[in-house]
């Protein structure tokens, strides 16, 4: 019996298993009500009555090291101890999905939108020369928003410079391409700004531009009529205010009705029933030059607007840092938009 219980011992020490299939069959080999163990357990009763205290303590010993021995080879399987025994028919535990970000996904809508008004997605690189994002523009040598304040250099004479918004990427679609030209471009945009809850040193904007002949005002505010509405909802009214970009002539402003309190005015629209979302105007023919494009046969509008601007609006996120903190709590909030 001793010799018995000895082999066995070392039987198992050396066992091993490669899945849990494996591990499942050693406990029915060994530890089941069928198995050698219980045989040897069975075996007990006719040991002889003076060994039975010596033997009777070798069994135990025998069991419970099979035991962790079996728990052991499970571990090393990287499965649990119930592993084995669970049914694997079952419907799998569901998998945690990461979320959209709400600016790809507010991105996402816009570009959508005009994509389905026939404008294709251009891009340009973020860091950028004074020409494109100022000069080719028709932002005089003097504007402001070419001061170091406004601007990161990244180098002086010549510039190279962190662009400082998406209308660079017009000029560079513009050069080297003949109309019809209807881009849409996304991207981030760079300026000298202290950070609070409503400037950031970087954000995102979405410029488009249609230059083609005959292109009006009224295309303009059309496509912006549709825009705001598949954004917005069917009920969004539009508004156009007289405004001024250097790079076109006219230039307006467009507010939305206050989706918060459909344009009774609330503090959201600080009483005014509108919000502003963004800038738009006829391209002026100095740019269309400037790109060798002939400003008698083509014209074109431009507009642009900001990606956080627009998910402020459709979400009610108003502080600009929560787009860049990385809180998995604020990202999961936008789970269902996803
Ligand atoms: N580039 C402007 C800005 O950063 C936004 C803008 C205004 C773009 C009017 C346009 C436009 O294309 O026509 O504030």
């Amino acid at each position: 019996m001793k010799t018995k219980i000895q082999t066995l011992r070392e039987e198992i020490a050396a066992a091993s298993a490669a899945s849990a299939e494996e591990v499942e069959a050693l406990r029915i080999k060994y530890l089941s009500k069928k198995g050698l163990i219980s045989a040897l357990m069975n075996d007990f009763r006719s040991v002889p009555a003076e060994q039975k205290r010596e033997i009777g303590q070798a069994l135990n010993e025998l069991k419970s090291y099979a035991q962790e021995r079996l728990a052991e080879l499970r571990d090393g399987l990287g499965c649990s101890a119930t592993a084995a025994l669970e049914d694997l028919s079952r419907t799998p535990a569901p998998m945690a999905l990461g979320t959209r970000h709400p600016l790809s996904l507010v991105r996402e809508q816009i570009v959508d939108i005009f994509r389905r008004l026939g404008f294709t997605i251009a891009e340009g690189p973020e860091i950028e020369d004074d020409w494109h994002v100022f000069e080719s523009l028709n932002f005089a040598p003097d504007h402001p928003a070419r001061d170091m304040q406004d601007t990161f250099f990244i180098n002086r004479r010549p510039d190279v410079l962190l662009r400082t918004h998406t209308s660079s990427v017009q000029t560079r679609t513009m050069v080297g391409s003949k109309p019809p030209i209807r881009i849409i471009c996304p991207g981030r945009v760079y300026r000298n700004e202290a950070i609070s809850a409503r400037a950031h040193c970087f954000f995102h904007q979405v410029e488009a531009l249609y230059v083609d002949r005959n292109v009006t005002f009224a295309d303009l505010r059309q496509a912006l009529l549709y825009f705001a509405r598949e954004m917005f909802g069917p009920e969004t009214q539009i508004r156009l205010r007289p405004s001024y970009f250097p790079f076109t002539e006219p230039s307006a402003e467009m507010d939305i009705s206050c989706g918060l309190c459909g344009g009774k005015g609330c503090s959201f629209c600080k009483g005014t029933g509108w919000v502003e979302i963004l800038g738009c105007g006829m391209v002026d023919p100095a740019v269309l030059e400037a790109c060798g494009i002939d400003s008698h046969e083509y014209t074109g509008f431009a507009l642009g607007m900001g990606i956080e601007r627009i998910t402020n609006l459709k979400y009610r996120v108003n502080d600009l840092r929560l787009f860049s903190e990385n809180d998995i709590r604020f990202l999961e909030e936008f789970t269902a938009a996803r």
